[in-house]
């Protein structure tokens, strides 16, 4: 249990019963609206100042973030209360966004061409300059991307004219919200501001496909029929458990550094490059970044990715990473060094 209160915005549902959206607007300033000119144009200003914005889409409610901000990215980890750092999806107004993001092959023209805007997400390697934070694609050389349909999410990404990291917008392991009172009774007193474009039509999650690889791999069934999709690019083979991210949600090919990972340091070495947390740094390392000086684990989440991939590329011959407390977002955190750390040689 962390002992001191850490600055993160991560509530419970009111116990017991119905938690009621009104009073919650009340309680938590937040601010379900209409989405016409002012709804969107008070969207775009909260997604601008780093709010969370839920947001339909023709598939369910997105829970959505400035994909390009840190900050921004890691309050959605936190408001979901997530136990890992699963890759979120990136949601843009029109292919030519997605083009700056990620590189299309043949196959990925040719889905886009014909299902954009639409729930199909598609899954492609991330270009150099592409500037999606590394925490919104857990640290994964690829990157998902989708445009929605829905014209609220059509005119909301248009007008904010940057990509919006959105996962649904439950808390996890609950169910996909199809309403605006979905996403403000379970997740209200974490958000800037809900769009009510009323129930979404679909219903159900984008179909996700992986064409980072030589055959397009089906990593989730959803709104799009596998067929429709086959019939554009052939047959679709099924999520190999052996290789990599596949079955959402239990991504094992996360980034891990090239560098050997050393976890709860207590000391460093002088060859060692480290990861602090907290106010007091272990000295004498090669080369020290501090996740969060003052101990706040959101801040530390958003730096997470980044700052692993300088360490690793620092000349040290090793990472020490000093301890992060486990409350919050330091499960995630944890659950993500553990891995870094078994995976390097
Ligand atoms: O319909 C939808 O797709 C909705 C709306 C809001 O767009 N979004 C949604 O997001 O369902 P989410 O976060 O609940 O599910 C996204 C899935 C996750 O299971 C994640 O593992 C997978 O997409 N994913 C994201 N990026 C990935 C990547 N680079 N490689 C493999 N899987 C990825
Ligand atoms: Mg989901």
């Amino acid at each position: 249990m962390a002992s001191q209160a850490l600055p993160i915005r991560i509530s419970s549902p009111a116990a017991g019963g119905e938690a009621d959206p009104s009073s919650g607007a009340q309680m938590s300033g937040l601010l379900i609206r209409e989405p016409d000119d002012a709804g969107i144009a008070a969207a775009v200003e909260a997604l601008r100042a780093g709010a969370l914005v839920a947001f339909p889409t023709e598939t369910v409610y997105g829970l959505g973030a400035d994909a390009t901000a840190d900050l921004a990215v890691a309050a959605i980890f936190a408001a979901k209360q997530r136990p890992s750092f699963n890759p979120l999806i990136v949601h843009v107004a029109e292919t030519a966004m997605a083009e700056a993001l990620a590189r299309f092959d043949e196959r990925a023209t040719r889905l886009a061409h014909r299902f954009w805007p639409g729930p199909l997400t598609l899954v492609l390697p991330r270009l150099p300059t592409c500037p999606v934070s590394l925490l919104a694609s857990a640290g994964l050389p690829t990157i998902a991307v989708r445009v929605p349909r829905h014209p609220v999410a059509a005119r909301l990404l248009s007008r904010f004219g940057r990509p919006v990291a959105a996962p649904s917008a439950n808390p996890s392991g609950r169910l996909s919200p199809t309403t605006a009172a979905h996403v403000a009774a379970a997740l209200g007193d974490s958000i800037g501001l809900i769009l009510d474009g009323g129930p979404t039509p679909v219903g159900l999650e984008s179909t996700i496909v992986d064409l980072s690889g030589p055959s397009p791999v089906l990593l989730r069934p959803g709104g799009l029929p596998e067929e429709e999709i086959a019939a554009v690019i052939g047959p679709l083979a099924a999520p190999d458990p052996a290789h990599g991210p596949k079955a959402p949600g239990m991504l094992a090919s996360h980034y891990a550094p090239r560098l050997a990972l050393r976890l709860r340091a207590s000391t460093v070495a002088p060859d060692e490059a480290l990861l602090a947390f907290g106010p007091a740094v272990l000295p004498g390392a090669k080369a020290t970044l501090n996740l969060s000086a003052a101990g706040d684990l959101v801040e530390a989440a958003a730096n997470l990715f980044a700052f692993l991939h300088r360490l690793d590329e620092s000349g040290a011959n090793a990472i020490a990473v000093m301890p992060v407390p486990e409350g919050g977002l330091g499960r995630a955190i944890n659950d993500r060094l553990g891995r870094a750390a078994a995976r390097t040689p």
